[in-house]
């Protein structure tokens, strides 16, 4: 068996080092024995004992325990993946190795080859171990060793920009730790550093570097993320000018800076400086040239995004001032990549549905008209949902408390033709749909006969759809005198609901009956462990 899988490693070798231990074709568990014992013979051997096929040999254990051999390996699977399972013992192996490497050339032996290559391996196996801000740092020592070998005059580990890249897609990747960003920024920042002074001509970023910082910055929960995004993009530039064309900003760069500033806790300088931006990109492209800074869809749904979650007292007009500004990009340019869609609609509707303006519904239901329109002329990409219709609802019901009689029977006849539209397009309304409905009812309709009536027809059309769940039952409370409550319930009490009510309950819903399997599993499993 031994003899067999040593000759087909050495003929695969030959080839393709890298992936010949992966796909020896062995069952998993044999490789891994076989890796495991070849290590342990590599590393037992006295330093200076090596064989010339050992050394040769250490490199290709290195690289096959850095492909994570306890993991099932398909090419379709993209080789940035991260292996958590088992990611630790790996990296220590192939730490072993390198070490073994390293102390067999001090003992004199010239066959032991280190090469920038291993290094690479080693960087990576840690880089995708899962092991987080441990990970990164020590991918950072090791590549920075490398680059003092290398000042001392050895060539053959020379950082390359793949080194580099690895170190930084570690720290992007190190999840939980505060300085993360700072770290790959400061990284970065050597890179040029080195390139410029001549210490090392291989590491000038390229734009891959520069977006693993600024999504790391996109991604981290830093207050001052967005500037830093910012200033990331400054940076670029002068690189850009000094002469290094990958660094030239374009929108995928300006994209993250908007996501930095979409997610900022900041909110409304937050949505206000995503504005300036998105006007800024619009400025380029169109006044100076700047083709690769158009933004698309992706710009204006963070910019959209960060009006509909600031607090801001007008951000629903705000919202939907960057809709119209998309639709109005889309209808001149006519790129199909500038086509609004529905999420982006439901955004500004539920903007307008928070804000607390008297005119909010009737705002929230213009920009479901434009959506029903650019649907009615062939923009299937924003079909109306259930979401964008209950929004709408739910603006109507939001309606503020000190609005007059006739504004409130306004806005209840808005929610009412909105409700009977949607059949229209084939939406079944859901829970939450009626429970707009029935709040609705209960802060805009005076108490009296209309108003029994409405929601008794509601409560039972909820009842006949199955979304009678903790919404509508609250919102019924609202709506109906104790005695139609009691008289629509029939004696039923909350938790004994007819299967038929509650059918379509999602199953996060108190009521539904999926919750009630799960929990009962849940106390089964309990009362079992005790
Ligand atoms: C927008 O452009 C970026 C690249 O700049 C791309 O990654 C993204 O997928 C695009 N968004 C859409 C929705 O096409
Ligand atoms: C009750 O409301 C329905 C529509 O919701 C209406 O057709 C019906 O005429 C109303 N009946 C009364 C007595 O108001
Ligand atoms: C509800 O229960 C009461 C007594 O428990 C009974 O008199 C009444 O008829 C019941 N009503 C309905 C609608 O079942
Ligand atoms: C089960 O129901 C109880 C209340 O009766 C709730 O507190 C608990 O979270 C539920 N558990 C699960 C697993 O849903």
């Amino acid at each position: 068996m031994k003899i067999k899988t040593s000759i087909i490693l050495i003929v695969s070798t030959i080839t393709q080092p890298a992936l010949a231990y992966v796909t020896s074709g062995l069952p998993g568990h044999v490789h891994r024995a076989w890796l495991k014992q070849m290590t342990i013979e590599v590393c037992d051997t006295a330093p200076g004992q090596l064989s010339q096929e050992m050394c040769n040999k250490a490199p290709q254990l290195l690289s096959a325990w850095a492909q994570n051999p306890y993991v099932p390996h398909t090419k379709s699977k993209a080789c940035s993946e991260t292996y958590p399972h088992h990611g630790k013992e790996c990296a220590i192996f192939c730490e072993k190795l390198l070490k073994r490497l390293i102390d067999e050339r001090r003992a004199g032996n010239p066959n032991a080859i280190a090469s920038t290559q291993t290094y690479n391996s080693l960087i990576d196996v840690w880089s995708r171990s899962g092991e987080k801000g441990a990970a990164a740092q020590r991918a950072e020592d090791i590549v920075i060793g490398m680059q003092d070998a290398y000042s001392l005059g050895e060539k053959d580990v020379q950082p390359d920009l793949e080194s580099f890249r690895l170190v930084l897609k570690a720290w992007s990747q190190a999840h939980g730790e505060e300085y993360a960003p700072h770290r790959a920024q400061r990284l970065l920042e050597w890179m040029v550093n080195l390139h410029q002074s001549g210490q090392n001509d291989l590491v000038e970023p390229d734009s891959d570097c520069f977006n693993i910082v600024l999504n790391s910055w996109a991604n981290s929960n830093h207050i001052d993320a967005p500037r830093k995004a910012e200033n990331m993009i400054m940076y670029m530039d002068k690189l850009y000018n000094n002469g290094n064309a990958d660094a030239k900003p374009n929108r995928d760069n300006f994209n993250y800076v908007l996501k930095a500033w979409s997610k900022s806790e900041n909110l409304i300088d937050a949505a206000t400086r995503a504005e300036d931006i998105l006007n800024f990109m619009l400025f380029l492209s169109k006044q100076e040239g700047e083709d690769d800074l158009t933004p698309n869809i992706t710009t204006y749904s963070s910019v959209i995004s960060a009006w509909a979650r600031s607090k801001h007292q007008d951000s629903g007009r705000k919202a939907d001032g960057v809709l119209k500004k998309l639709e109005r990009e889309s209808k001149v340019s006519r790129d199909p990549e500038l086509t609004s869609n529905t999420i982006l609609y439901n955004l500004v509707i539920d903007a307008h549905a928070k804000s607390p303006s008297n005119k909010a519904h009737t705002r929230a239901r213009a920009v479901l008209d434009r959506q029903i329109r650019l649907y009615k002329d062939g923009n299937n990409e924003c079909k109306p949902d259930v979401y964008s219709f209950t929004s709408v609802l739910s603006s109507c019901a939001s309606l503020t408390g000190t609005a007059s009689k006739k504004e409130k029977q306004q806005a209840f006849d808005i929610a009412m033709s909105t409700f009977y539209e949607m059949s229209r397009f084939n939406l079944a309304p859901n829970h939450v749909t009626y429970g707009m409905m029935l709040k609705a009812c209960s802060r805009l309709l005076p108490l009296g006969r209309e108003r029994r009536n409405v929601t008794r027809n509601f409560f039972r059309m909820a009842c006949k759809d199955g979304c009678v769940g903790e919404m509508v039952l609250n919102r019924l409370e609202d709506a109906a005198s104790s005695a139609q409550y009691k008289g629509l319930m029939k004696n039923i009490t909350k938790d004994q609901l007819p299967e038929e009510w509650t059918k379509n309950l999602p199953a996060s819903d108190f009521h539904s009956r999926k919750y009630k399997k799960n929990n009962n599993s849940a106390k089964r499993k309990m009362s079992k462990q005790k």
